[in-house]
This record gives C-alpha cells, sequence and structure tokens, in this order.
C-alpha cells in the first residue's frame, strides 16, 4: 500500500512542472497529502483491532481448553467453526463442528470405538490416517495433514455430509504423537482439538492381541486375508485358535513401558482438553458412550458396532505358555490381568 501511494506522489511530481499555476498544484498536493494520512491512519487502526481481537480470542481458547472445566461448561464456540475449502457446507453451515482425536494404542478397542462412533449421524472419525508414513514424517507434515482433516477436507468413507458436528481421526500413540507431543498438543489447543484417550485396563489381553494380530499377519488364517477385526462369531473363533507364547522373561518390562507409554501421553497433553476411556469400561458399561457424546457436544444416540471381540473368555485359554505367565506374574502389580474375564 505504501509503494502505491509513493508511486502516486511521483505521478503528481511528474504532472507538477506541465501545470502553471504551483499555488495551485502545492494545495492539491497538500489534500491529497492529507487524504493518504488519514487513509493510513485509518489501515492502522483497523489492524491494531484485529490484532487485539485475536488476542482476546487466544485467551478464550486458552481458558476453554482448562482441563478443570467440567462437561456443564462444554461450548462449542466460533472458533470451531470451520472454513473448509471444498466441503459444502450449504445445508449445515451454522452447525458448529467439534474437532477430536482418539488417541490410542494398537489393539486397545480403537477400531470397534471408532465404528461406533461413526454410527453416530453426525460423527465423521476418519480412520488411522497416519498409519501412512509420509503423513507423520515431520512436524510440517503431521500439521498439513491435521489442517486438512481439520477443515473438513479429508475425504473417506466414513466422512458423512455437511451436517458432520464430530470431525476426527484415530491416531495410534506410536505414529509420532509422543516424537512431537509439543507440536502436536500445541496444536490441538491452537484448534481447540479434543483428545479421547482410549486405553486398555488388561494390558496382558493386550498383548495376546498384538501377537495374534502380528501373527495373522503372516499366516492369514481367514481364507488367506489378513483381518484385524472380524465381523462374525466364526472368523472370531478362527482367529482365536492361534494362541501365542508370551516370553515371560520380557514380560514384565514390556507391560511396564506400554503403561509408562500411556502415562507419558496424558502428561503430555494435560493442557489440553481430553477424557480417559478404557475399553473394559466400555464393554461393561455402554452408558459411557453417553459421555463420549457429551463430552464431543453431540445429539445422544444409540450407537452401534458389527465387530465381534476376537478373544472371549479365560486368558489361560488364549495363551500357549499360561503356566510361566501364571508363575511370572504371580505376586507383581500385574497379578489382577491373569484373573480379568472380558
Ligand atoms: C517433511 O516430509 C515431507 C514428506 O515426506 C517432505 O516432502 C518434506 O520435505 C519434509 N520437510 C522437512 C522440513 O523435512
Ligand atoms: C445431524 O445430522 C442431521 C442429518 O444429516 C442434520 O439434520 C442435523 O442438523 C445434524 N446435527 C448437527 C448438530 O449437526
Ligand atoms: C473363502 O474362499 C472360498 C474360495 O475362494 C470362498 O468360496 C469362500 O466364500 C471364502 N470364505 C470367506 C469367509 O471369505
Ligand atoms: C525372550 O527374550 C529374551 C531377550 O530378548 C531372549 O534372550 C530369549 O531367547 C527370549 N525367549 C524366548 C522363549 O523367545
Ligand atoms: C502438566 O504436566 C507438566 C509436567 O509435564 C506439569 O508441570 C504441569 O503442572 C501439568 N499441568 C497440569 C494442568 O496438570
Ligand atoms: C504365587 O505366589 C504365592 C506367594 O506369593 C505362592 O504361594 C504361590 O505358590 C504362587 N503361585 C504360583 C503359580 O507360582
Ligand atoms: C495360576 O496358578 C495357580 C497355581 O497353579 C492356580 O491356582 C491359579 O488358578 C492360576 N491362575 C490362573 C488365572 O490361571
Amino acid at each position: 500500500m505504501a509503494e502505491y501511494i509513493c508511486l502516486l506522489n511521483k505521478d503528481t511530481t511528474v504532472i507538477k512542472p506541465a501545470k502553471k499555476t504551483p499555488i495551485l498544484l502545492r494545495m492539491i498536493v497538500l489534500m491529497f497529502a492529507m487524504v493518504c494520512g488519514v487513509y493510513i491512519c485509518s489501515v492502522c487502526l483497523k489492524q491494531t483491532s484485529i490484532h487485539s481481537k485475536i488476542k482476546f480470542q487466544d485467551i478464550q481458547v486458552v481458558e476453554r481448553l482448562s482441563p478443570d472445566d467440567d462437561h456443564g461448561n462444554l461450548q462449542i464456540s466460533s472458533v470451531h467453526y470451520p472454513n473448509p475449502e471444498t466441503f459444502s457446507r450449504a445445508e449445515c453451515a451454522h452447525n458448529p463442528v467439534r474437532y477430536f482425536a482418539i488417541l490410542s494404542m494398537q489393539r486397545s478397542g480403537s477400531g470397534w470405538f471408532e465404528t461406533l462412533l461413526n454410527s453416530h449421524v453426525n460423527v465423521s472419525s476418519n480412520g488411522e490416517i497416519f498409519s501412512v508414513l509420509d503423513r507423520r514424517r515431520n512436524i510440517s507434515s503431521i500439521t498439513r495433514t491435521l489442517d486438512k482433516v481439520y477443515n473438513l477436507d479429508w475425504f473417506t468413507s466414513a466422512s458423512k455430509n455437511e451436517c458432520s458436528a464430530a470431525v476426527g481421526f484415530k491416531w495410534m500413540l506410536n505414529q509420532g504423537v509422543m516424537q512431537h507431543h509439543k507440536e502436536i498438543s500445541d496444536y490441538f489447543n491452537r484448534r481447540g482439538v479434543f483428545a479421547i484417550f482410549l486405553f486398555r485396563r488388561n494390558l496382558l489381553r493386550r498383548m495376546v492381541s498384538v501377537l495374534a494380530n502380528s501373527y495373522d499377519r503372516h499366516a492369514k488364517l481367514l481364507n488367506g486375508t489378513h483381518k484385524s477385526h472380524v465381523h462374525s462369531t466364526e472368523e472370531a473363533k478362527t482367529l482365536a485358535k492361534y494362541k501365542p507364547m508370551i516370553n515371560s522373561t520380557l514380560l514384565i518390562s514390556d507391560l511396564k513401558e506400554v503403561e509408562i507409554t500411556a502415562a507419558k501421553a496424558l502428561e503430555y497433553f494435560n493442557s489440553t482438553r481430553h477424557i480417559v476411556l478404557y475399553y473394559e469400561d466400555l464393554i461393561k458399561n455402554p452408558a459411557k458412550l453417553k459421555d463420549v457424546q457429551a463430552f464431543l457436544g453431540l445429539p445422544l444416540m444409540e450407537l452401534m458396532s458389527r465387530q465381534v471381540k476376537i478373544h472371549k473368555g479365560p486368558l489361560s485359554d488364549h495363551v500357549k505358555n499360561w503356566e510361566d505367565v501364571n508363575k511370572t506374574l504371580n505376586g507383581t502389580a500385574y497379578e489382577s490381568f491373569l484373573q480379568a474375564d472380558y
């Protein structure tokens, strides 16, 4: 703008010698300079007021994200209002959108949980988008991917329509979350992304599931296709036939490591608005799903999933060297993992 004005002034001085009335011209130049001055001042004033508005909004965001707030205070403010490039928001243009991310670990029920969420007519949870290495190679590719999701420009089979009231995806902690936690939690706080932590209480059952799933990746027990999730009891039985060996030497340290990772994740994101869920609680108490819907500010609905649990019944049925495992955990902090039957 300044350059533009200077050019205009130059033009006037160029014109000057042609005119024969210097006083009148001087008056014109003076007037012009005054008008410009007023204009520049008004532009400056406008910018300062924009700056102060942005600051004010930032402060609001920080306050709203305080984890101490109770559920009653949940407000989806206009800060969450999407600014999509390609997503048509014609019908529900004025519905606010909540951004969320399901932070979890492999074999902790997040696939099942996501199908539950996606059974809600107003939720678009876009799957494990950071399973693709290129999207999490560095923080700038992570940010770019997140922007695309939260600008409602990410399309998957889960993308509903313009009436999504909550948009997110699931993110495994080992897919760059722990590595770039600082930048990611800053991003979450800046854009108002809510974190849904989903963990498993019984880490021994999780370990069995991890081992069985990794075995099936090669063995492909179901007709030569690898399946991480199944939709029928027959398929579940076939997958559960395989009984993994658990290395008892490393068992305790492995369990501890998973426990520490979960605790660290909670600490890293302690300034982000979040809810902590446990797979076992969701299984035992479906009312927990209401908490999730309230957390996301959704109209309450019955949520459903067609997925069938793979490892059912006592764990001793699913581990080859059970006696060994029993002995290793007996008398330790993890002893309860041996009994729990879900
Ligand atoms: C980040 O990763 C992307 C995708 O792999 C790559 O194109 C880009 O050059 C990387 N940027 C930096 C700063 O390393
Ligand atoms: C939920 O989806 C329905 C159907 O698409 C739509 O009519 C309604 O406005 C949506 N509600 C919210 C809160 O977005
Ligand atoms: C397994 O493969 C056979 C032959 O290709 C097919 O007839 C059958 O439907 C398949 N079963 C499942 C569960 O996909
Ligand atoms: C268990 O892990 C340890 C350390 O990696 C290894 O030395 C040992 O051979 C493993 N035991 C079995 C039964 O695989
Ligand atoms: C979050 O964790 C950090 C340590 O990583 C701690 O200093 C801080 O007090 C915690 N904040 C809250 C609100 O718990
Ligand atoms: C479990 O530990 C108790 C003592 O803590 C011991 O008496 C018992 O024999 C142990 N059981 C097994 C299977 O090792
Ligand atoms: C562990 O071993 C002890 C002793 O053999 C047995 O009494 C107990 O039932 C076993 N626990 C489980 C969960 O199998």
